[in-house]
């Protein structure tokens, strides 16, 4: 049987998060253990530049987000793990893409939309204000992401289907015109990152500027935890769990029983304070391992880097091939050899 192929990246544009971590990335390290399962994970850099342009930033947060994975346990010599940046054969496979992707479907684009209806409720006269070709096009070049590795479930939030299955309409497209080269990509929704929410609670995501930063120094951690919003229930008064910022995190860390347990304390109380200390204990016991390690990795830079190369000279054994054939199959390869 041949193995799965599973793929996802991450925007390098933030320090991961709790919510990451339990929606994201900790499902893609549970799914790198199975044998069946062939991952490729990777810092989609290119992705990055489209809504941040501050170079120490971008640089910053791939080392981060390259250290969590590492320190989470990454199993590096059956996942594929690079930096999309490393792979040129992504974005020549974008500019194919672009080519019998309709201008159309890019114009349904939900981020694209969004930032359009900004603009016109701001009531300026340019709907297309601020916005770049890198922002239109962005699910043209996650297209080539997945359609390059020839991806079978792409893992993500629910913000992210409607590229997914832009990406299924642009395989078929180039399918139906050039044969078949494509595998058609299918996104695998985890639904603990909807649980997981910010200081203010709302979904907790850097664009709120609401996260609770996964590996910060254990006394800084339990600072942050302490600060989330509850409301003004006293100690004795029966609580709800639904909707709670800090029950819906805890749950993302426990197991069935343990909620349970945690349920039946609200509904006999629980004061927010001693709440806010059994999920500090919870959660810090389960990182603390990886933070450790994840601090040394940050202090060695070098070996997340020999990690990093490692894993594009893998992806480019794939890419560089499957490009040629690419080039090919559209008619742009040499005339004689
Ligand atoms: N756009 C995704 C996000 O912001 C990240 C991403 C880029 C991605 N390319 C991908 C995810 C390919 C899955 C597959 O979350």
């Amino acid at each position: 049987m041949s193995k799965r192929i599973v793929l996802t990246g991450i925007t390098t544009t933030g320090t991961p998060h709790l919510g990451n971590y339990a929606g994201a990335i900790r499902p893609a390290i549970e799914a790198s253990k199975d044998a069946d399962v062939k991952p490729f994970y990777f810092l989609a850099d290119y992705h990055a530049l489209i809504k941040c342009q501050e170079p120490l930033r971008v640089r910053r947060s791939s080392l981060e987000i390259a250290a969590t994975w590492l320190a989470l346990g990454l199993d590096t010599s059956n996942a594929v793990f690079y930096r999309q940046s490393d792979i040129p054969e992504i974005p020549e496979l974008c500019w194919m893409l672009s080519c019998v992707t309709a201008k159309g479907l890019m114009n349904r684009s939900h981020a694209y939309k969004a930032s359009v209806a900004e603009n016109e409720a701001a009531g300026g006269n340019d709907p297309d204000k601020g916005i770049n070709m890198g922002l239109f096009s962005y699910p043209v070049l996650m297209a080539a992401d997945m359609l390059m590795f020839k991806a079978n479930k792409v893992p993500v939030g629910k913000d992210q289907i409607q590229h997914i299955e832009m990406a299924r309409d642009i395989a078929s497209r180039f399918n139906h015109i050039y044969g078949e080269h494509f595998a058609i990509p299918e996104a695998v929704i985890d639904d603990n990152s909807a649980t997981i929410l910010g200081m203010d609670g709302r979904k907790m995501s850097k664009s709120y500027n609401n996260t609770i930063p996964l590996f910060e120094t254990e006394k800084k951690f339990k600072k942050l935890i302490n600060k989330i919003k509850t409301n003004s229930l006293e100690p004795g008064e029966p609580k709800e769990t639904e909707g709670c910022t800090l029950f819906g995190i805890y749950q993302a860390f426990s197991t069935e029983s343990e909620v349970a347990e945690i349920r039946q304390r609200y509904a006999e109380g629980i004061a927010w304070g001693e709440m806010k200390k059994t999920l500090f204990e919870k959660i810090n016991e389960e990182i603390t391992p990886a933070r450790e390690r994840y601090v040394a990795l940050m202090e060695a830079p070098e070996h997340i880097e020999e990690q990093l190369q490692e894993g594009a000279r893998k992806a480019r054994q794939i890419s560089v091939p499957f490009m040629q054939e690419i080039r090919e199959a559209v008619g742009i390869s040499r005339i004689a050899i």
